[in-house]
């Protein structure tokens, strides 16, 4: 079972002048490797607030997994990998490399998503860009590999298996 949160990045979301689509769509994917919704959050796209909400969600609620969706394009107030990256111990290239790899061969637009992934402590945090469309292409992608990284991250995983 992967613990995981979700954190909208929504200026308008956040207020209740917009509906999010995106979070159903994680919430359908996720179903499929075996995730358990912990926390659900819409969030203002403030570098502050979104720090301080992906660090309560390592620290506190202890998921295994925390999926942003939003804020990762080029509009002034997109922060999210900004935040990302000022929590994170690590950084992990390859999932962002694989979703935008694969999102080109739908839109050349796959190329303004600016989101990374990376660790703290033992939560992994994935960026998935904004649109409901955009996330289950890019979450479809790193489903496979999710479960094995977890489970690494926990110390569970003795090996690779091939
Ligand atoms: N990736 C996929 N797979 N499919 C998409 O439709 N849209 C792009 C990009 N990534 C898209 C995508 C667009 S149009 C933008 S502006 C960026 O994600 C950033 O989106 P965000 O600011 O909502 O995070």
């Amino acid at each position: 079972m992967i613990r995981y949160a979700i954190v909208t990045a929504s200026d308008k979301g956040s207020r209740g002048e917009r509906e999010d689509k995106s979070a159903p769509v994680i919430r359908e994917l996720m179903e499929k490797i075996d995730g358990k919704l912990i926390s659900y959050e819409i969030v203002p796209d403030e570098e502050t607030i979104l720090e301080e909400t992906l660090i309560k969600l390592c620290n506190g609620d202890r998921v295994d997994l925390i999926l942003t969706t939003g804020g990762t394009g080029f509009a002034p107030r997109d922060v999210t990998p900004e935040a990302t990256r000022a929590v994170c111990e690590k950084l992990v290239p390859g999932l962002g490399e694989a979703m935008r790899q694969k999102s080109l061969e739908v839109t050349p637009k796959a190329m303004l998503s600016r989101g990374i992934a990376g660790i703290r402590g033992k939560t992994l945090i994935v960026n998935l860009p904004g649109s409901p469309k955009a996330v289950r292409e890019c979450l479809e992608v790193i489903m496979p590999a999710l479960p094995h990284g977890i489970e690494i991250l926990r110390g569970e995983a003795s090996e690779c298996a091939r």
